[in-house]
């Protein structure tokens, strides 16, 4: 009975290899894009007639291939399924240059963890709180969709490197996610900076929080190009201080060298929360997992 289940559980694994599926043109996708999407869903996908953006990293990246597949063949899972029904103007190839040419909008997921071969998501609402603190970090009130979060959970598994695939909702597969297999999270978050530029963050963490990149990314209207991205790696380089009155702070960047023979310490949940000042204004909550 158990090597029956295992030999099931090893072809489920299989399919959901499959589920990477077809990587498509992109450039073939634009023009198909053009002639078929953009009289509602705006020139690179900025929204347009429908209001419907295709830039928005978070949510984009809720939407796996296979489904996107789904919604621009049969509308599948969306409101009006036959008004967004594609499958007469797009072959099935063409279709995946499409969806190869709306990944190109937005940042996707191997940008930020390309050795994880898993990865988990879940959409959290961001409560008031939360948008209070990001009205007073980031000068934005988020409005309807994007006080909605996702949060990207990645495991890297041996033999799986780069060719990450998503896990669903499931109890035995999740059961396989052991927390040291985690590789880290990600979040996307809109952002301005108040001289009139407007885009998205996107910010990568190890497992214990502590940010290891980050990408910003113009959006529509911004006047600037996508080629603009970027994507920094972060080190934690510096040194808990005191300050005058004895109390620590964390600063970048090392004035005390370590001596050879001093003590290794792991850091500790208060020495991150020095780091990263999570009372300080410029931090918000996203959720907890
Ligand atoms: C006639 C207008 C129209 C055309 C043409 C159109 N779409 Fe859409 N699309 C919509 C609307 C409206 C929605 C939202 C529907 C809903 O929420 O149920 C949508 C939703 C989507 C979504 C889901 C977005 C999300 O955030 O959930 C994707 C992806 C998408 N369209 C891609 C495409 C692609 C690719 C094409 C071209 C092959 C295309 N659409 C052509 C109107 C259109």
């Amino acid at each position: 009975m158990k090597l029956l289940t295992l030999a099931l559980l090893s072809i489920a694994g299989r399919a959901e290899a499959a589920d990477v599926l077809l990587v498509g043109d992109p450039l073939n996708g634009k023009k198909l894009y053009q002639n078929t999407c953009s009289a509602c869903h705006g020139e690179g996908g900025s929204g347009g007639r429908t209001g419907i953006a295709l830039t928005d990293s978070g949510r984009m990246n809720l939407i796996r291939n296979d489904q996107m597949f789904g919604q621009i063949e049969k509308g599948e899972g969306l409101k009006k399924p036959k008004d967004h029904a594609f499958s007469k103007e797009l072959k099935y190839l063409d279709t995946w240059d499409v969806i190869a040419y709306v990944r190109t909008l937005h940042m996707t997921l191997d940008q930020f963890f390309p050795q994880a071969g898993r990865y988990v998501s879940k959409e959290y609402t961001i409560d008031k709180f939360g948008l209070d603190r990001i009205k007073e970090a980031a000068g934005l009130a988020l409005q309807g969709n994007d006080q909605k979060g996702a949060v990207f959970t990645f495991f890297d598994f041996e033999g799986e490197a780069g060719n990450l695939s998503y896990v669903p909702q499931d109890p035995i597969r999740l059961d396989h996610l052991k927390k040291k297999f985690k590789a880290g999270y990600l979040v996307f978050l809109p952002f301005e900076d108040g001289n009139g530029f407007k885009g998205e963050i996107g910010v990568a963490m190890d497992p214990k929080g502590v940010i290891t990149k980050i990408a910003v990314e113009p959006k529509g209207g911004s006047g600037l190009a996508r080629e603009e991205f970027a994507i920094g790696a972060l080190d934690m380089l510096g040194e808990i201080k005191a300050n005058d009155k004895g109390a620590p702070f964390f600063q970048r960047g090392v004035t005390e060298y370590p001596m050879i023979g001093d003590a290794v310490s792991a850091i500790t949940q208060r020495e991150l929360r020095l780091i990263f000042d999570m009372s300080g204004p410029g931090t918000i909550d996203i959720g907890s997992l």
